[in-house]
């Protein structure tokens, strides 16, 4: 067992002034580039072995949709008008009583609303990076992979992640007027999955935890907006997004089902490190910045805002009932369990699987709510 420090960088899961350090110096980088240690296997078993891959890879064929002529690309969106009427639905996401004592507390409805505009460029911004470390990661599982109905599977998703960096590239471009570069905790975590020598690390950094936050946050996006291009964008992109979280839970019950009590912890730090790194990011630092307030006077106030908490939490409702379903939860007396109860998460745990839900995703009917 490795010590909270070895896993996550600091000691402690709070230390604000750690979580701030990791910034990204390189704004400029326009190539990133990460050693892939893993061996490329070749299988000569063709035989449908995992009948439930096989399914999820029939769906996929009959899934596929096109980002081009499916959008309602002519949709007009007027940013500052949008984030008015979202906040004027649910309000900022934020308390703005929580930031009394800094320089949020004289903001008015011009800069909150301005920092709902910058929120929704980076948030997109990370989905958009997010989705090409998804494209990246099923490239290399449908070559690290040793099972057939697994890289037939895979190489689909390879489709799906390609036309998610497109709507989401085109979108930021089109309607928001730029991107964000990415957040350095995110890009620590892709880092991580891709350089990883074990395939099935990458499914659990990707397929579970990544994808799993993800379906957890464009549905919440896509129940809060009322931009049409948006909503029906990421409607599509879910129905997606639940069959690859699926492929995940569906490969790894069966890897993990076998798996001594070492090889286990190992996972369980993995999803642990994850669990962290994309907590830290949805601080939202550069947003903070970028609107000329300085992260270390808000950011511990972020993590104790009430309002902000319940996205935060609602954020794992996902990864938790899948990682409970992996055995990943209560291995090693319950030590991701545990973790999970200092994050605040843990009450998602006996929330429906997606191995089990992901058929509620299909498009022609209203998604599942997230939360
Ligand atoms: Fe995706
Ligand atoms: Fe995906």
């Amino acid at each position: 067992m490795s010590a909270t420090e070895d896993i996550i960088g600091r000691a402690e899961l709070n230390d604000i002034e750690a979580i701030l350090s990791v910034t990204n110096t390189d704004v400029d980088e326009v190539e990133h580039v990460v050693k892939d240690n893993s061996d490329a296997i070749f299988t000569w078993d063709y035989s449908l072995a995992r009948p439930a891959l096989r399914k999820l890879y029939e769906k996929a064929k009959v899934g596929q949709w096109n980002a081009t002529t499916d959008l309602p690309w002519d949709t007009d969106v007027d940013l500052e008008a949008q984030i008015t009427a979202d906040q004027a639905a649910i309000g900022a996401g934020v308390d703005p009583n929580a930031y009394i004592g800094t320089a949020v507390e004289k903001w008015g409805d011009k800069e909150w609303i301005e920092f709902g505009m910058e929120g929704r460029r980076w948030t997109l911004s990370q989905f958009l990076h997010g989705e090409q470390g998804a494209l990246l990661c099923t490239a290399k599982i449908t070559e690290t992979v040793p099972w057939y109905d697994a890289k037939l599977y895979a190489a689909t998703q390879v489709v799906d992640e390609a036309r998610h960096v497109e709507v989401f590239a085109r979108y930021i471009d089109e309607k928001l007027g730029g991107e964000y570069q990415i957040n350095a905790h995110l890009r620590m975590l892709l880092d991580d999955i891709v350089n990883d020598s074990r395939w099935d690390m990458t499914y659990l950094g990707m397929q579970i935890m990544v994808e799993g936050l993800a379906l957890a946050a464009f549905g919440f996006m896509h129940q809060l907006t009322s931009e049409p291009l948006l909503k029906q964008l990421l409607r599509y992109v879910m129905a997606d997004e639940a069959r690859h979280v699926a492929f995940g839970v569906l490969s790894l019950k069966e890897v993990y089902e076998q798996m001594s009590d070492a090889e286990m912890m190992d996972r369980q730090e993995f999803a642990y490190e994850a669990a962290v790194r994309m907590r830290d990011r949805f601080l939202q630092q550069e947003v903070w910045e970028r609107m000329g307030i300085p992260a270390k006077d808000v950011v511990p106030l972020v993590l104790q805002d009430a309002t902000r908490d319940v996205f935060q939490q609602m954020l794992f409702s996902k990864i938790v009932p899948n990682s409970k379903k992996l055995g990943l939860l209560d291995r090693n007396d319950s030590w991701l369990r545990r973790r999970f109860e200092e994050m605040g998460v843990i009450q998602f745990e006996d929330w429906e699987n997606t191995g089990d839900e992901y058929l509620k995703f299909d498009l022609g009917q209203e998604a599942p709510s997230p939360v």
